[in-house]
């Protein structure tokens, strides 16, 4: 595979010990920055940075799905100034690689409500989705606004929509109908999910998606990831036995 652009994962064996998607948690932006005496902004601009990187790994090592953990609608309790600071990210991000991300091949999503976001930034993230709509070498799936609750109720508020208006059947209702509902109606289900900077929990990323996913946590703060943070937790992932509820093969004998 070319070592220094973005290539397709078309060819390499999705043998179950890689991984075709991978969702990340980004955070530890604000313990780095306070690390170094900084203010946060510059946490949350080095974890701009720290995506480029992870963005750029992420094909070389197989990877067909990226979808990443922005902005969560939690994150709108944080002081102003900072929600300030990351509602600019996307700008920051897309203004020096979208021309890029376009040119090799990412198709780029934006999930999560666009409803509290500036009109400027809808149409930032619209036009971002819009220029890569084409591409099929890598998918980059941005988290931005997002929480995974509301949008398992919004997708419940639809159904129960088109129940109301004689469009659908409850009977209709099955797990494959409702991930077809879900933000992220258009991926495979993550296989792993990494989060760096210590903390051992979801924060309501990816809920329903994360059923069957490998979780990996890793003491690195998210600025100070790159392809060797992502390469340890490839080999994590790797190591693990994904049975999907079902035994091991090597059991079935021995189960009788
Ligand atoms: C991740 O870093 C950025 C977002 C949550 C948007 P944090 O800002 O959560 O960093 P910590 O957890 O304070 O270190
Ligand atoms: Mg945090």
């Amino acid at each position: 595979m070319a070592a220094a652009e973005i290539s397709s994962n078309a060819g390499v064996p999705q043998d179950g010990a890689r991984p075709l998607h991978v969702a990340v948690v980004m955070d530890g932006n604000g313990r780095w920055a306070k690390q170094r005496g900084l203010p946060r902004p510059l946490g949350h601009r080095a974890g701009v940075e720290a995506l480029r990187r992870t963005v750029s790994a992420a094909p070389k090592l197989g990877i067909g799905w990226l979808t990443v953990f922005g902005f969560s609608t939690e994150n709108w309790s944080r002081p102003a100034a900072e929600v300030a600071e990351l509602m600019a990210l996307p700008k920051r991000y897309f203004e020096s690689d979208l021309a890029r991300l376009e040119r090799e091949g990412v198709r780029v999503r934006v999930i999560g409500r666009r409803e509290g976001l500036s009109d400027e930034l809808v149409r930032l993230l619209e036009d971002a989705q819009a220029r890569t709509a084409h591409n099929t070498v890598f998918n980059l799936n941005i988290a931005f606004n997002y929480g995974s609750q509301t949008d398992i109720a919004d997708a419940a508020r639809r159904f129960a929509e088109d129940v109301a208006a004689g469009r659908r059947q409850p009977s209709e209702m099955n797990e494959a109908v409702f991930a077809g509902l879900l933000a992220t109606a258009d991926s495979p289900p993550p296989d792993l999910i990494v989060r760096p900077s210590g903390e051992q929990r979801l924060s309501n990323f990816l809920l329903w998606e994360a059923a069957y996913a490998e979780l990996v946590f890793q003491d690195v703060l998210w600025p100070d990831y790159g392809q060797e943070h992502l390469e340890a937790a490839l080999a994590e992932f790797a190591a693990r036995d994904r049975r999907y509820g079902a035994i091991a093969s090597d059991d079935v004998l021995a189960a009788g």
